[in-house]
């Protein structure tokens, strides 16, 4: 396809929107040590916001984290940010996370339960039940213990925002795994569910369902020849950018979708248009 572009270092994305209202907020991010996550993170950042990010690889966090404090580059990140360590199929260990940002950053507005990733194509017959197991645990039931953890003090304030992070592979089939496709299409109800429970008590729950994003991790693996037809599957005619999916993370956490929630929006390029 002419014009197909494969980088998500792609000069003419469009620059990162502007939400005042963020500005101050308290961010917690799941999976923020890489990928989406981080991007997220340093999107948030960008708007004033001030970032928790989790993850289990203590380099990485570090990594990410001393980004988002450095300031200067295209976001000019001035946010007061920290990290912390935590598996996020652990509710002890969501529970210390929980505990932590509230003494450091104090109470949460906005939850992005964005760990996860373990969509690896395997064929149904060889998806082994230990297998299925660890797949719905870090990609269902990681953001159901995630929102538990951070619920009841967002529920005593009567306000917070919650985003989800399904997959196009949870909107229809593809070649990911049936556990993670089955996970991230719960995902999908999981949000729709609180999102009703919750509004009476104003808090907004959305899910973004991404498709290919360009992530470190994606392309390294990726073959320059799969790229281009992955990039050619898309209308919008090429790979998502993690900034893609960090526009819309803004954009749901921010006060421009105030009246927005159970949904979930396909960062896809237009390849998911039915819902
Ligand atoms: N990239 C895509 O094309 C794409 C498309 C659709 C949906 N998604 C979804 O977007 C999310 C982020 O994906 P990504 O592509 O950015 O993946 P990634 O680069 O592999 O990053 C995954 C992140 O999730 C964290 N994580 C995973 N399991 C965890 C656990 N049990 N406890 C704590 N942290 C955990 C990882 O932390 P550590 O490495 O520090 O443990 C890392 O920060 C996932 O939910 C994925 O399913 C991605």
């Amino acid at each position: 396809m002419n014009g197909t572009r494969t980088s998500d270092t792609a000069t003419d994305l469009p620059a990162l929107a502007s939400y005042p209202d963020l500005a101050g907020k308290t961010v917690v991010i799941t999976g923020g040590s890489r990928g989406i996550g981080a991007r997220t993170a340093r999107a948030f950042a960008a708007q004033g916001a001030r970032v928790c990010i989790v993850g289990r690889d203590r380099q990485a966090l570090d990594a990410v984290r001393a980004g988002l404090t450095a300031g200067g580059g295209q976001d000019e990140p001035r946010s007061q940010a920290i990290s912390v360590v935590a598996d996020v199929t652990d509710s002890a260990a969501l529970e210390s996370v929980r505990a932590e940002v509230a003494q450091r950053l104090g109470p949460v507005d906005v939850l992005a339960a964005f760990a996860g990733g373990q969509g690896h194509p395997t064929p149904s017959p060889q998806l082994t039940e230990e297998r299925w197991r660890q797949i719905l645990d870090s990609d269902l039931t990681s953001t159901f213990l995630t929102i538990q953890a951070f619920l009841p003090a967002m529920l005593e304030r009567g306000r917070g925002t919650i985003l989800t992070m399904a997959s196009s592979a949870g909107r229809e089939p593809s070649q990911a795994n049936l556990a993670y496709a089955t996970a991230k299409a719960g995902l999908v109800m999981l949000t729709r569910h609180l999102a009703t429970e919750l509004g009476p008590h104003g808090i907004r729950v959305n899910c973004l369902a991404p498709s290919a994003i360009r992530t470190e991790k994606v392309a390294q693996q990726m073959p320059a020849e799969v790229a281009r037809q992955v990039a050619a599957a898309h209308p919008l005619g090429r790979i998502g950018s993690t900034q893609d999916v960090a526009q819309a993370a803004l954009f749901l956490a921010s006060d421009a979708a105030a009246w927005l929630t159970g949904l979930t929006i396909d960062v896809a390029g237009g390849r998911i248009t039915t819902h």
